[in-house]
């Protein structure tokens, strides 16, 4: 019987996909870094029965006009507001993502920016590397504690609470806010839960960890900002999009908020000569949350093994 053929979005390691050779025919954009060019995707996907997308990819009605046979897009990522569902709806495509494999690596990331943040840790790298050390001094980078504090975590989906579970390592008092109430967290973690403009007013540290969709687009915007303490720390590890970066690069600009940690934004990549890339208390990574080798291995394989369910007619294992 014919394989199904299925299109891979970027060059991903043979190791991961060999053991998959056998269900499927393989096709693959063969660049490790540089995005598959809109053209070939469009193209590809037209032959494909499947695409194993990555969220630098727009799957979009156009995509799906285009494609031909497509049964499935697996993202390889947990959220996916780069795909167009509605439309895939429509023309009975499964999409998929890979929650849960990526929460704790994730939780992780959101944590060490929140540190870095508030300890200043990045620009104190940067303080030797320049060679500006030349005395020890009471204040010297004095940043502010994280332990004893309060954590507002915006959005308590999984990653959320992974988060809160290492804030009560920490000593910190959670407050979230969710489109629902999360009873289990409340109890274990005696989390409380607030309404939006409570949250920013009383947390010492605001994490945004909300799935971009229409209502959440630009959720934290100058208002908001306002909101908060000026010594609040802003963390965002889940979509550029659900920040007004103008606004925020104003509220740290103007001291209305002391700092923020950053792993998305609006347009990705950034340039060096971003606004935000700017402020010494704004710390910027690109888009890491997830990426460890274990992780980012374990979000592949998860790809895989949806494509591999919808092919043996078996319900994938996490459709969006
Ligand atoms: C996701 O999975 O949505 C992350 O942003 C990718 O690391």
């Amino acid at each position: 019987m014919k394989k199904p053929v299925i299109f891979i979005t970027r060059k991903i390691p043979e190791a991961v996909l060999d053991p998959y050779r056998k269900s499927f025919e393989l096709l693959m954009w063969d660049e490790e870094e540089t995005p598959v060019p809109r053209d070939v995707l469009l193209q590809e996907a037209k032959g494909a029965d499947g695409v194993l997308c990555l969220l630098t990819e727009k799957i979009d009605r156009e995509f799906f006009d285009t494609a031909g046979s497509l049964k499935v897009v697996a993202n390889m990522a947990v959220g996916f507001d780069n795909i167009d569902t509605e439309a895939a709806k429509e023309k009975g495509v499964v999409v998929t993502n890979t929650p849960d494999v990526l929460t704790e690596t994730t939780a992780d990331l959101a944590f060490a920016l929140l540190m870095a943040a508030a300890r200043r840790i990045v620009e104190a790298s940067d303080y030797i590397r320049e060679g500006k050390w030349e005395h020890w001094s009471p204040y010297m980078l004095a940043g502010s504690d994280v332990h004893g504090k309060t954590i507002g975590i915006v959005g308590m989906g999984r990653i959320g609470e992974a988060v809160a579970r290492r804030a009560k390592g920490f000593g910190m008092s959670i407050i979230y806010h969710n489109r629902s109430r999360k009873v289990d967290a409340e109890k274990e973690l005696d989390a409380k839960y607030k309404d939006f403009n409570s949250l920013l007013e009383e947390a010492d540290f605001v994490v945004c960890l909300t799935p971009l969709t229409n209502e959440t687009r630009n959720m934290f915007s100058e208002d908001t900002f306002k909101r908060m303490k000026d010594s609040a720390v802003f963390v965002n590890v889940s979509r550029g999009g659900t920040v007004d970066e103008e606004a925020l690069y104003h509220a740290v600009e103007r001291e209305e908020i002391a700092a923020a940690g950053l792993d998305v934004f609006q347009n990705e990549p950034i340039c060096a000569d971003h606004p935000l890339v700017q402020l010494k208390n704004v710390v910027c990574l690109p888009h890491i949350g997830s990426s460890s080798t274990e992780t980012r291995t374990k979000m592949l394989e998860l790809c895989l093994d949806n494509l591999k369910a919808v092919f043996n007619d078996e319900p994938p294992i996490t459709p969006v």
